[in-house]
C-alpha cells in the first residue's frame, strides 16, 4: 500500500497544480502542532518566493481546491502562509481496513530490486565463554537481518566464528602440557584421529584461560603457542585434527546460547574457513604491486587524499608469515564474493573496531577484492555499560558471562511473575525467560546502537515505561480481550473497522497507518531503534484508546464487533514488530 502521507502529498499536489502553482512544493508532513491539526504542508513559503506572491495568497488558493476532496477533511490556509490539514475519518477507516486485509505485511510492500546482503553479526571466539561483549552485536545484527528481509532482501547472516588467532595456538599449547601422549601431538602418527573430542565445554573453557595467563607470564611458553599457532595455520594434521574437536564442542555449547537468545544464523563459517584463500590472496596482492614488505611484515597502503589524518598500512602478514585479523577478513571477503556476489556486505562490531574495518574495506577496493558494485559497510555499535559508566563487569569485577547475566534476568522475572497464583511453575518459568529476553533485547535495541548504554536490569524489567515487558503486557492484554470476545461466541470475522469515534481512535488509527512508512525507515537507516520507537508509540496509543473505550461491556454489536478487528490489527501489528526486534510474547503474564 502507499503510504498515507505520500497519498496525502499526492492530493496537495493535485491542489497545488490546479492554483497554478509547481507541486514540488506539495510535500506534506505530519503536524508539529497535533493541538491545531494533523498535517501540514509549508510549501507556500517557499513558492512565494517564486511567484512573487505573499505566502498567505498561495497558500488559499491551493486550500480553496480542496474544499471537495475525498481525502481531507480540513484544509486551511493561516498566516503566514502555513496549510493545516486534516484527515477524513472515513479515509482513514478504510486505509487501515485495507492493512487489515493483509495479514502479515499489513501492506508494507516490499522493495522494488531486492538485493543479496550479507550480514556479519556475532562474532564469537571459540573456546571462550560469550560475554555480555558479543551480546549487543548478537541482538542488534538479528534485528538487522530480520527488518531487511521482512523489506524484501535476501539477507544471510554469518556468525563469522574467531577462530584463527593465537588463542587457538595457546590451546594447543596447554593440552600438549596436561596430555603430551594424545596422537594429537606425534609428527609421525600416520593413523585416524579419535572421533571423540579429548575434553568437555567446560575444560576448554577452563584450558584457555589458563594458557592465556602463563603465556602472559611464562615467555618461553609465548613462544611455544606462536609457534604452534604457525604450524595450525601451515596445516600441520595433528593440530587441524585439534581445531576441528575445539570447533564442534564450541559449536554445539554456543549454539544452545544463541538459540536462548532467539538468534540464528545462516551460515556458521569462520575465520579457518577463509584460509584456503589466504596465499592466492597474497599472490595476487603482490602481482599487482600493492603489498610490499615494511619492517619485514606485508603490508598494503591505504592512505588517501583526502585523509585529514595518517591512516596506517594495512598489515596481510607478520613478519613469522603468520595472518592477522586484517588478513582472514580480506580473505573472508574472497570467498564471500565469489560463493554469493552480495550487493552489500555489513559488520556489525563493536565500534571500537572502526579502524580496523576502514582499512580493510580500502584494501579490498583497491586490490580489487570487492567492486564497485558492493557496498561493503560498518554498523558499529557502542558499549553496554554499567552502572558506573564502565563497561559491564561482574560484582566481582570480572567479565560478566552472557549466560549469568540472562540467568540473573530470568530470575528476577520469575519472582515478578510467580506473584500470578495462576501460572503453573511451568508456565511462570516460561513465560519469565520470554519477558526476560524481551526486556534484555528491547533495553538494547530502543538505543541509537551506535551509542554506549547503560545496563540497567531494574528500569528494563518494569512493567510500565518504554521497556520490552509493556510491550508485551500490551500484547498479552489485548490477547485476552480478544479471547474474552470469542469465548462470548462472537467473532469479527465480516466487521469493519468503523470511522473513528475519539481522539484517542483516530490516534491509534493513525500510529497503526504509519506501519509502512515506519519499517521503511527502519530498513533504510538500518535501525532497529525505529522499530522499537514504533512499538512504543503503537502500544501506548492502543492503551489510551482502551482506556477510555470499554469495549467488552459495548451494547452495539456492530461497533463492538468493528473495535475488536481494529485490536485485532493492532495486536498483529505489535507482534510483527516484537518479532522484527527478535523477541515474542508469552500468552499470558
Ligand atoms: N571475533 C571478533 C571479536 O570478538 C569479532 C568479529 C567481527 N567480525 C569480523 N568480520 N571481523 O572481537
Amino acid at each position: 500500500m502507499k503510504e498515507l502521507l505520500e497519498l496525502i502529498t499526492d492530493e496537495m499536489k493535485s491542489a497545488f497544480s490546479a492554483a497554478g502553482i509547481d507541486d514540488k512544493y506539495a510535500r506534506v508532513t505530519l503536524s508539529n502542532r497535533p493541538d491545531l491539526c494533523e498535517y501540514q504542508c509549508n510549501g507556500a513559503m517557499p513558492a512565494a518566493k517564486e511567484y512573487h506572491k505573499a505566502p498567505l495568497e498561495i497558500a488559499e488558493a491551493v486550500t480553496e481546491k480542496l474544499q471537495d476532496s475525498n481525502i481531507l477533511s480540513e484544509a486551511v490556509a493561516i498566516k503566514p502562509g502555513f496549510i493545516n490539514l486534516k484527515l477524513q475519518d472515513a479515509y482513514l477507516a478504510d486505509y487501515v481496513n485495507a492493512m487489515s486485509l493483509d495479514r502479515e505485511r499489513f501492506g508494507y510492500e516490499k522493495v522494488e530490486n531486492p538485493k543479496t546482503i550479507m550480514i556479519d553479526y556475532g562474532g564469537p571466539n571459540v573456546a571462550k565463554p560469550l560475554h555480555v561483549g558479543h551480546l549487543r552485536s548478537a541482538v542488534i545484527g538479528e534485528s538487522i537481518k530480520r527488518i531487511l528481509s521482512f523489506a524484501g532482501n535476501e539477507v544471510i547472516g554469518d556468525i563469522h566464528l574467531g577462530d584463527w588467532g593465537t588463542q587457538m595456538g595457546l590451546i594447543i599449547t596447554e593440552l600438549n602440557e596436561r596430555k603430551p601422549e594424545l596422537c594429537y601431538f606425534d609428527e609421525d602418527y600416520r593413523g585416524e584421529y579419535p572421533a571423540e573430542a579429548p575434553f568437555t565445554i567446560s575444560e576448554l573453557e577452563e584450558i584457555y584461560p589458563t594458557a592465556s595467563r602463563k603465556s602472559k607470564e611464562d615467555e618461553e611458553y609465548h613462544q611455544r603457542a606462536l609457534k604452534a599457532t604457525a604450524e595450525l595455520q601451515s596445516g600441520r594434521k595433528g593440530y587441524r585434527a585439534l581445531l576441528d574437536h575445539i570447533l564442534n564442542v564450541s559449536v554445539t555449547d554456543l549454539k544452545k546460547n544463541y538459540e536462548r537468545l532467539n538468534v540464528s544464523f545462516e551460515l556458521w563459517k569462520g575465520e579457518s574457513d577463509a584460509q584456503p584463500y589466504i596465499a592466492p590472496m597474497v599472490d595476487m596482492m603482490k602481482k599487482k604491486g600493492l603489498a610490499y614488505e615494511s619492517e619485514g611484515a606485508l603490508v598494503v597502503d591505504v592512505q588517501e587524499e583526502t585523509d585529514k589524518k595518517e591512516m596506517p598500512p594495512c598489515m596481510i602478514l607478520k613478519s613469522d608469515g603468520a595472518a592477522l585479523y586484517n588478513t582472514t577478513d580480506l580473505a573472508t571477503l574472497v570467498w564471500r564474493m565469489n560463493d554469493y556476489h552480495p550487493d552489500s556486505v555489513m559488520y556489525v562490531v563493536d565500534k571500537r573496531q572502526e579502524l580496523h574495518f576502514v582499512q580493510c574495506f580500502r584494501c579490498a577496493r583497491k586490490t580489487g577484492i570487492v567492486g564497485p558494485d558492493t557496498d561493503l559497510e560498518f554498523i558499529g555499535f557502542g558499549t553496554m555499560n554499567g552502572h558506573d559508566g564502565k563497561p559491564f563487569k561482574t560484582r566481582e569485577g570480572g567479565v560478566m558471562r552472557l549466560s549469568s547475566l540472562l540467568d540473573e534476568v530470568d530470575e528476577k522475572m520469575y519472582e515478578k511473575i510467580s506473584a500470578n497464583k495462576d501460572l503453573s511453575e511451568e508456565e511462570a518459568r516460561d513465560t519469565a525467560r520470554k519477558v526476560a529476553l524481551a526486556a534484555v533485547k528491547y533495553g538494547d535495541l530502543s538505543n541509537q546502537a551506535s551509542k554506549d548504554y547503560i545496563f540497567d536490569v531494574d528500569s528494563f524489567t518494569a512493567f510500565e515505561g518504554n521497556t520490552g515487558p509493556y510491550i508485551l503486557y500490551t500484547i498479552v492484554r489485548i490477547k485476552s480481550i480478544l479471547k474474552k470476545y470469542s469465548d462470548a461466541g462472537k467473532s469479527c470475522l465480516t466487521a469493519n473497522i468503523p470511522e473513528a469515534k475519539s481522539l484517542s481512535g483516530k490516534n491509534l488509527m493513525q500510529v497503526l497507518a504509519k506501519f509502512n512508512a515506519a519499517m521503511k525507515e527502519a530498513a533504510d537507516e538500518k535501525a532497529p531503534q525505529k522499530v522499537a520507537a514504533y512499538t512504543y508509540e503503537l502500544a501506548d496509543a492502543f492503551n489510551h484508546f482502551y482506556h477510555e473505550t470499554k469495549i467488552l461491556t459495548m451494547e452495539d454489536a456492530e461497533l463492538q464487533a468493528g473495535y475488536i478487528k481494529l485490536l485485532d490489527l493492532t495486536r498483529g501489528v505489535l507482534s510483527c514488530c516484537i518479532n522484527l526486534l527478535g523477541f515474542e510474547a508469552p500468552e499470558r503474564m
